[in-house]
């Protein structure tokens, strides 16, 4: 057979197309089967980045992002609970064991002098869907409800009345840049934190919180219960008198979450008209490009940092919940999951080892390359795959979830002072890089922001 050189070059164009295709990660959004190998590719991905098993390393220690531990944690849980697939759950509750501290609140000594009240909670809300997810609690230690009770403790205790009428600071000490702050995602995750653990134990204290959060929340320019825009930071210093707005999806989903998890629980029109608000609110900020969910404020310009790189990859998880717990969404919110899902898949052609970027609007890989990137898919895919998990939603204790309480875990309520241990070098090198990565990337974005209006 004679071939001319127009269909070697086309034989050479299927075959390189084939090449690409071998390394993509290849979804059918409508197969159940095909996302939980997807999720599978992804979770190894992020796994690749994880050294805490290995000997003489730390479970669950991430140097400079401690928080970003909760969240490929988080990823792994959802990632098991959906799949089945065990292979990583020992190092899991391993690592979300050993942050957990000495005293239970993911305060860990090596980390508490720099972390903010969101990494803590982020640890928390890890802790909490272990337990919704009966995920096995450990043998000795701390179970995950207690744990997440005793982030809830510790937060509660720093309810702060000297400004702005109450919320809580973004970060927890005079010295780190953001004490000046109240900030939503701070107060959007102790929120959803207390209406979680208020449906998981059905005791009202925590419910009780989560009204008061709430209410303080809409009573500041965080949240706007009107036309449900979430800004992301205010001021102590002018009692909270204005907010920049920044749009982050994280913002709106620790609220929204929340919200579902109220209207779930207690069936009030009050949280449904919050779930539809932000829900609404959402659908017309991150999803300029069909329905492929985008963190508007770093993403076209390519100036997401590794936490902003994770921001979609959990809210796309919320909203798969929000989905399961306020039905009358879930029209809403599939369509938004499945686009996204079949666009972060097509990211997933890096490296010719299925390695996934950040822009999932772009549908092809867009060169950037990290754990983060692989958590946030590996998320998405996770939530999709809750849309085949026939409707067993996160377990409460009056429906078989088994981790044990102690509502009086952590700290306790008095002593929230922080024990000034000496800082080493390398605890003061962490801090500093966190804090000129944090008031360096908003610095940027504020500039960014009043420059662009
Ligand atoms: C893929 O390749 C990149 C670049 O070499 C590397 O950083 C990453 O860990 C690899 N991922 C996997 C899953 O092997
Ligand atoms: C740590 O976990 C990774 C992946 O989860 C696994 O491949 C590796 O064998 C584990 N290492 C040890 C020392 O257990
Ligand atoms: C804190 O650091 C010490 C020394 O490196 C280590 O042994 C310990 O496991 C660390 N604890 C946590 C919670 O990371
Ligand atoms: C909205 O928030 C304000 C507080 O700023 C409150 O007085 C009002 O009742 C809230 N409206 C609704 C519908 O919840
Ligand atoms: C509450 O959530 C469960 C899923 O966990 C769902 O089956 C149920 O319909 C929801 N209840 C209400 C009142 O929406």
């Amino acid at each position: 057979m004679r071939l001319s050189t127009q269909s070697i070059w086309t034989v050479l164009v299927h075959l390189s197309a084939f090449a690409l295709q071998a390394h993509a990660i290849d979804v059918d959004i409508n197969s159940e089967s095909s996302l939980k190998s997807a999720a599978s590719e992804a979770t190894y991905g992020a796994f690749k980045w994880y050294y805490g098993n290995e000997t003489g390393q730390i479970p669950g220690a991430f140097p400079d992002k401690w928080w970003e531990g909760s969240q490929l944690f988080a990823a792994a849980l959802n990632y098991w609970h959906l799949s089945g697939d065990t292979t990583y759950n020992e190092e899991v509750s391993m690592g979300l064991q050993w942050q957990g501290g000495d005293k239970g609140d993911y305060m860990p000594s090596n980390y508490s002098s720099y972390l903010g009240n969101d990494d803590q909670m982020f640890w928390g809300l890890a802790a909490m869907s272990a337990a919704e997810m009966k995920f096995p609690d450990r043998s000795s230690g701390y179970s995950w409800l207690s744990l997440a009770q005793g982030v809830f403790n510790t937060q509660k205790a720093r309810w702060d009345t000297t400004s702005c009428g109450g919320g809580l600071r973004w970060q927890i000490f005079v010295y780190q840049a953001g004490y000046t702050m109240k900030n939503s995602v701070s107060n959007g995750g102790f929120f959803q934190l207390a209406a979680r653990l208020a449906r998981y134990t059905d005791d009202n204290e925590y419910l009780t919180w989560a009204e008061k959060i709430w209410d303080w929340s809409v009573s500041s320019p965080l949240v706007n219960n009107q036309t449900w825009n979430v800004a992301d930071s205010t001021q102590c210093a002018d009692d909270c008198a204005n907010a920049g707005n920044v749009q982050w999806t994280y913002n709106y989903g620790a609220y929204l979450m929340g919200a579902a998890y109220l209207y779930n629980y207690t069936s009030d029109s009050k949280w449904l008209d919050a779930t539809n608000g932000l829900l609404q609110k959402m659908s017309t900020t991150f999803f300029p490009h069909g329905n492929i969910i985008e963190d508007i404020t770093c993403e076209p310009r390519e100036i997401c940092n590794n936490n902003e790189i994770l921001f979609k990859g959990l809210t796309s998880q919320w909203l798969a919940y929000v989905a399961l717990l306020v039905p009358s969404t879930a029209d809403t919110i599939w369509p938004k999951l499945q686009s996204s899902g079949t666009a972060a898949a097509a990211s997933c052609t890096g490296h010719n080892n299925n390695t996934c970027g950040v822009r999932w609007y772009q549908s092809k890989y867009d060169g950037w390359t990290g754990m983060e990137e692989q958590i946030s898919v590996s998320q998405v895919f996770s939530a999709n795959l809750l849309k085949y998990g026939n409707g067993v939603g996160p377990v409460t204790s009056k429906t078989g979830g088994d981790s044990k309480s102690n509502p009086n875990a952590g700290e306790g309520v008095t002593d929230s002072k922080p024990t000034y241990k000496p800082i080493t070098g390398g605890d003061k090198a962490g801090a500093s890089i966190l804090t000129i990565g944090f008031v360096g990337g908003w610095i940027v974005i504020m500039v960014f922001m009043i420059l662009g209006a």
